[in-house]
């Protein structure tokens, strides 16, 4: 039994988060818990909201409310809409908690004692309009390297890279579009990522194994050389800054987010003194696998930021073993915008369907070599086809099929035959493929197995015909029809991770362990008998309901997307 340690990129808490986001961090990280729990590892999956930094402060000043009353409820807002998605968080917690805050303090000393932190004084742009100081993404201007009209302070979306807001052509207020602005002296700590170069360097090159998208992006970085960045800020909301001097000044909201991983597990361990003390999970934690989502902005600062403040505070705190980057999802080609409010998010897509439809096309489309687009055809194509068509009408066929035919339990009689043995051995080939690309967290091709699997299933039920066979060698008829309830049984614990609603309420008609289902360790042959005759069975509802054209039209229309 593995120790696995699963975080997902935390999100933002200013407002519910789009399907973008949710497929490039939550939804992967919530498949892979599901899948190793099955396998019968002993996991935890932490994830947080991260409440620090100016959008937080712009979002609440909007709301017209304080800054942390806005943070509290748009936790249980985010807290709320993942349970509803079927995020199986070991813990949700805060990045604005006083474990944070606590920790947060406890690395910045560490760094400092081993030589990792300067103090200085440093230029920042104040808005004299605005009456603050601005952070550096709120200043916009011409990036001097390619010429983008829409660069940011700390960073140019067009060419990636890294600037300061005093490079920037033609700057002003990204909040008011004031250009009355000045450069003001003020004190500020850097964290020596230069000093600490050579490390990063030799622990990326220790991982070869991770996606090609995230080493690029750390060897790009690292190929241009790192520079010490500042780590505080002059903002009112976020950590204190527990030094002398400093008193005005919060932690940077990128320094003290990732650190939010170990202070909610802190949160979870001081929650519940059942649970294992959280330094297991991270402190000179040798047993754990630890394995990170995130979207591919992301990952600079998880494989240079985070990793040197970790390296640097000079104690055995856990790196990452694993990190699996994702691409963008697109909607209909251009980008979700929380601001813009452009594309479907998450409170207004349970609205529209039920999670397992979003989970299952997200999965099956995740962003892994590509960006990839979302649009409510291929939706509603891929809903129709495979969860209602393959999936749904297999599960109900059967089991109606039986009910009608013999009863409402699995039927005895005949032997199985050739067409058993082969369907077995198809899904043993099958079953091993797509347990691993679940291992390997390669999504879109563990779908198309998942999706070859239900298929097998149609192809024999299409050829053995029970229906017709019944009539005239019923022993067979219910032999295979014994095959098939078996074969739902298995699908649903094979669709767990992705659909985990629909699969629990087949499992629960089957009569069986539908809380977390372990993971097929049989031969297909002996799986296929697990259901022995005589097990009673209820017949589900109608599992997945088809999305029709005019519904697509409506969808379209309400969203804004184009064909
Ligand atoms: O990009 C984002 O949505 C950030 N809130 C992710 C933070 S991840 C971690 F380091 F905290
Ligand atoms: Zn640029």
């Amino acid at each position: 039994m593995a120790r696995v340690l699963i975080t997902s990129a935390l999100p933002y808490i200013n407002g519910i988060k789009h399907l973008g986001n949710l497929v490039g961090s939550m939804l992967p990280a919530d498949v892979h818990a599901r899948f190793l729990r099955q396998r019968g590892d002993d996991v935890l999956y932490i994830c947080a909201t991260d409440e620090h930094g100016t959008p937080a402060e712009l979002a609440a000043h909007e709301a017209g409310l304080e800054v942390a009353e806005y943070c509290r409820i748009q936790y249980q807002a985010q807290a709320d809409i993942g349970r509803r998605f079927g995020l199986s968080f070991d813990h949700f917690g805060r990045s604005s908690s006083p474990q944070n805050i606590e920790l947060t303090q406890h690395f910045c000393r560490k760094l400092d004692e081993h030589g990792f932190i300067d103090e200085r004084t440093s230029q920042q742009v104040y808005a004299i309009d605005d009456g603050r100081y601005l952070p550096d993404r709120y200043i916009v201007g011409t990036c001097p390297h390619c010429k983008y009209e829409q660069a940011r302070g700390d960073q140019c979306e067009n060419c990636t890279r890294q600037l300061d807001p005093q490079d920037l052509l033609d700057a002003r207020s990204a909040i008011t579009g004031s250009t009355n602005l000045e450069v003001r002296e003020t004190r500020h700590l850097f964290l020596r990522l230069d000093s600490l170069q050579d490390r990063l360097s030799a622990w990326i090159g220790q991982h070869q194994d991770w996606p090609l998208l995230v080493t690029s992006i750390a060897k790009k970085w690292l190929k241009e050389g790192l520079r010490e960045r500042s780590i505080t800020r002059d903002l009112a909301w976020g950590v204190p800054v527990d030094r002398p001097g400093f008193e005005n000044k919060v932690f940077y909201v990128w320094f003290d987010a990732p650190i939010a991983y170990i202070a909610a597990t802190k949160e979870w361990s001081d929650l519940d003194p059942q649970n294992r003390d959280w330094r297991s999970w991270w402190y000179a934690a040798d047993d754990v696998r630890y394995v990170e989502f995130m979207a591919k902005d992301n990952v600079p600062f998880h494989t240079i930021n985070f990793p040197s403040t970790l390296i640097g505070s000079g104690e055995p705190w856990k790196l990452v073993d694993y990190v699996k980057g994702f691409n963008w999802l697109t909607f209909y080609g251009g980008k979700f915008s929380t601001s813009q409010r452009r594309g479907v998010f998450m409170d207004k897509a349970l609205e529209e369907f039920p999670a397992d439809y979003w989970r299952y096309w997200l999965i099956a489309n995740a962003p892994e070599s590509n960006d990839s687009s979302f649009t409510f055809s291929s939706f509603s194509q891929m809903v129709n086809a495979d969860l209602a068509d393959n999936l749904g009408n297999f599960v109900s066929r059967c089991l109606k099929l039986t009910q009608s035919r013999f009863s409402a339990a699995v039927p005895e009689g005949g032997t199985p035959d050739l067409p058993e043995q082969d369907l077995a051995a198809a899904l043993d080939t099958k079953i091993a493929a797509y347990t691993e690309h679940l291992s390997a967290m390669q999504y879109r091709r563990a779908i198309d197995e998942l999706r070859a699997i239900w298929t097998l299933g149609n192809n024999y039920i299409a050829h053995s015909q029970p229906w017709t066979v019944v009539k005239t060698d019923p022993d067979r008829a219910a032999c295979i029809l014994r095959t098939c309830i078996n074969l739902v049984r298995l699908y649903a614990v094979l669709a767990w991770p992705i659909i985990p609603e629909t699969a629990g309420r087949i499992l629960a008609c089957l009569g069986v362990d539908h809380a977390q289902p372990e993971w097929p360790s049989l031969p297909a042959a002996e799986e296929l008998t697990a259901l022995a005759p005589g097990h009673a069975f209820e017949v589900p509802p109608t599992l997945f309901q088809k999305i029709a054209d005019e519904k697509v039209a409506e969808l379209i229309e309400r969203y804004g997307g184009e064909e």
